[in-house]
């Protein structure tokens, strides 16, 4: 209904699921299990149909292979109904060895999870940041020939890069001990590339800058919130509250990522669907002057309030 036609690509972003083995909680205190399928159940009741669903590490909070069979058994049945395709990304608190076996019925692997993903002529690069016994991240020198050579040829609709530890900085001290290292020369790889936008995890909050002039965007954890607004005097806050994921939409030349919160709320004003028909029945005109005068009887209070009609 705007200048925009309707996104080529959408894609849902989810970060730092963090499960354990037979459903503990995470802390003793943070229900994980329930904290994603909140995520899911929200993600399929929005009747939004995504190409791809994107998980950007940390999946398992201490790589045990209960945990990634339990993930799993949560995520794939919500992503057959979707029919979308389910891309998975190594995180800091992931194992190399599970995750390949498990996760892809592969053989175990310690090498770097690096795959990539057609996703109807969207490329999306899953890359491994992770560094074998740490939390901090790198890339080696292979991943990166390796990375170089497949965005040698750009792809039909270009190439989102999936990578759990984000490029940017962070204003929270100790995260930044565990930032993604040698990154100038993550950016030569990607200098000049059809990357488009870069979607990463790790923060537990989310954020969005730029690296080598291509937007990032973290999704925050569906776990548990890193505080940015937490009290002074904490060097770091971890809250059971203000979990969300990101729906990601790719318009022709510009990539749009949108945080959705967890929770149930209220609902203080809206259009309920019925309205979808009238509205595009309309003329332009009409629903210019219907939805944007400030004269016009109807208002979004209104249309929830008193159930004013359109027409
Ligand atoms: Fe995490
Ligand atoms: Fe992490």
């Amino acid at each position: 209904m705007g200048q925009y036609p309707p996104a080529e690509h959408v894609i849902v972003h989810l970060s730092d699921t963090h499960l354990l083995a037979e459903g503990r909680p995470l802390y003793g205190v943070v229900p994980v299990e329930q904290r994603l399928a909140q995520a899911l159940e929200r993600i399929e009741r929005s009747g939004v149909r995504p190409h791809a669903v994107v998980f950007t590490g940390d999946l398992a909070d201490l790589g045990e292979p209960d945990a990634y069979r339990r993930l799993r058994a949560a995520v794939e049945p919500v992503i057959a109904r979707l029919d979308a395709q389910l891309i998975w990304v190594m995180g800091n608190h992931d194992e190399r060895g599970p995750y390949s076996s498990l996760l892809f019925d592969e053989p175990a692997s310690e090498h770097p999870q690096d795959r990539v993903y057609d996703v109807a002529g969207l490329r999306i690069i899953s890359l491994d940041s992770t560094v074998p016994g740490y939390h901090h991240g790198d890339i080696t020198l292979e991943q990166h020939a390796w990375l170089r050579h497949e965005l040698s040829t750009p792809a039909p609709r270009g190439t989102l890069l999936a990578l759990h530890h984000p490029p940017v900085p962070t204003p929270l001290e100790v995260m930044a001990v565990l930032e993604l290292h040698n990154q100038p020369a993550l950016a030569e790889v990607l200098a000049g590339s059809d990357v488009r936008a870069i979607l990463a995890g790790h923060l537990h909050y989310s954020t969005h800058s730029t690296f080598a002039g291509i937007p990032v965007h973290v999704a925050a954890a569906t776990c548990y919130t890193l505080d940015l607004g937490a009290d002074a005097g904490r060097l770091l806050s971890g809250v059971d509250g203000g979990q969300s994921f990101d729906l990601v939409h790719l318009y022709e030349n510009v990539v749009v990522s949108s945080t959705v919160p967890l929770g149930s709320f209220p609902e203080a004003t809206g259009f309920s669907a019925d309205y979808r028909p009238m509205i595009e029945q309309m003329p332009a005109p009409t629903r210019l002057e219907q939805l944007s005068s400030k004269g016009s009887p109807l208002t979004l209070s209104e249309a929830s309030s008193s159930g004013a009609s359109l027409t």
